[in-house]
């Protein structure tokens, strides 16, 4: 195999079909089931989405009260999951290492079931997971799953222990319609791969876990949130911005590999933060963030002319998840709370149509050593 051959990122190489979602980098629009993100994350609930991404439209009326029932039902976790959580959180274990470990604990016997039954199952524990090991490591008893909240509303509930009110659970809803499925990013394809060997969807899904979990993936809200804190208390964007490109440093929720304009989830986010902060937040926070934007967008600009660095979903995602009462630690396993949803539709997709993910790679090694006794080593 020549270099020439050789594409170590997988750059610009089409591996799969998928209905899922499409992303037009160059004209910054992400669509996903069919609707522009906006058009789905403003109307859907978070069940409708999963609904649509597995079936490729919209549920009757009764068909989403069943699908809401069973996913409901299927999110209780038994007291040997609550164990490892609880060790992890007195560990003070990262988040996304405690949702791969209850994950997989909360779903042994994967594979028993026909595949979307267990894609359904795990879509409904992760929520129970991530709260339950919250709770711990804030030394609260953790709260069992109500079956008459939607998936949102419940989370928040699990996590907080109050049931939440409409404008938080309409925030919350947004963010995971917005980020549900974003094209063959890392762990989707990571998801895919699984179930090409015939494996099974919670493999694939928990597979994932690990993958969103480097920092090249799974995003730096939580440095977002730290950074809006601190320019808010600072009242100086300017400077703030300039002390950090002077001294040569990344600023965060800036910037994205595929979009070449403002990543369109931006736009829903803000447009959803915008609505949740003059219902029910701090507005002065929200004021700050986006004069801020402004701010930081202008000096990019001199900074990288032709460059075009605009802010990623990750800058309204830490406004939008902190304003209704999501923890940033949790930030990332919040992200898998959403994307787990398109993990599972991407694996059913490649079950559909299956051909075992296996390329090739270069060999730079040695050839045709002989052996040494280890004695004479
Ligand atoms: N702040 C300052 N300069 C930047 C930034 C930024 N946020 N992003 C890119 N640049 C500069 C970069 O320094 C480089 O300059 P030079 O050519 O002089 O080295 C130039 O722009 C091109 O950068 P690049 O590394 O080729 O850009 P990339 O497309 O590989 O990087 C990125 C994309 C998201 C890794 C990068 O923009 C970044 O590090 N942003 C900050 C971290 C962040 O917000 N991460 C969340 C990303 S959204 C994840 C998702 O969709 O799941």
């Amino acid at each position: 195999m020549s270099d020439e051959d050789l594409n170590r990122g997988l750059e610009g190489i089409r591996v799969a079909e998928t209905r899922l979602s499409d992303i037009d980098g160059e004209a910054g629009v992400l669509t996903v089931g069919g609707f522009p993100v906006d058009e789905l994350a403003r109307n859907a609930t978070y069940e409708e989405s999963v609904f649509l991404l597995f079936e490729d439209r919209l549920p009757s009326a009764d068909e989403l009260a069943e699908f809401r029932a069973d996913l409901a039902g299927r999110r209780a976790i038994g007291d040997e999951v609550r164990a490892v959580l609880q060790r992890a959180a007195e560990e003070e274990k990262p988040a996304m290492d405690a949702l791969r470990m209850g994950a997989a604990a909360a779903n042994l016997g994967a594979g028993e079931e026909d595949p979307e039954a267990d894609a359904r199952r795990v879509i409904a524990v992760f929520p129970t997971v991530v709260a339950t090991y919250w709770r711990y490591r804030e030394g609260d008893e953790p709260v069992e799953p109500r079956e008459d909240l939607r998936h949102a509303a419940n989370y928040l509930y699990m996590l907080n222990g109050e049931e939440p009110d409409e404008a938080a659970v309409r925030g919350l809803e947004t963010y995971l319609n917005t980020v549900i499925d974003h094209g063959l990013n890392a762990s989707t394809f990571t998801a895919r791969t699984v179930v090409s060997t015939e494996s099974d969807v919670v493999s694939a899904a928990t597979a994932a876990v690990g993958t969103l979990k480097g920092p090249l993936h799974g995003g730096a809200p939580g440095p977002v949130l730290d950074m809006l804190r601190s320019i808010h208390e600072s009242g100086d964007p300017e400077g703030y911005v300039h002390e950090k490109l002077e001294a040569g440093e990344r600023l965060m929720g800036f910037g994205h590999r595929v979009y070449r304009v403002r990543d369109p989830r931006a736009a829903v986010l803000e447009a959803a933060a915008s609505e949740f902060y003059d219902e029910a937040g701090d507005s002065d926070f929200f004021e700050t963030i986006t004069e801020f934007e402004d701010v930081a967008v202008e000096v990019l600009a001199e900074h990288k002319p032709g460059r075009d660095l605009e802010t990623n979903v990750e800058f309204y995602t830490a406004a939008l998840l902190d304003g209704v009462g999501v923890p940033k630690e949790l930030f990332t396993t919040c992200f898998a709370v959403s994307r787990v949803g398109g993990w599972t539709a991407h694996a059913l997709e490649q079950l559909d149509d299956n051909r075992l993910i296996r390329p090739l790679s270069s060999y730079v090694g040695d050839r045709d050593r002989s052996w040494t006794p280890v004695d004479e080593r």
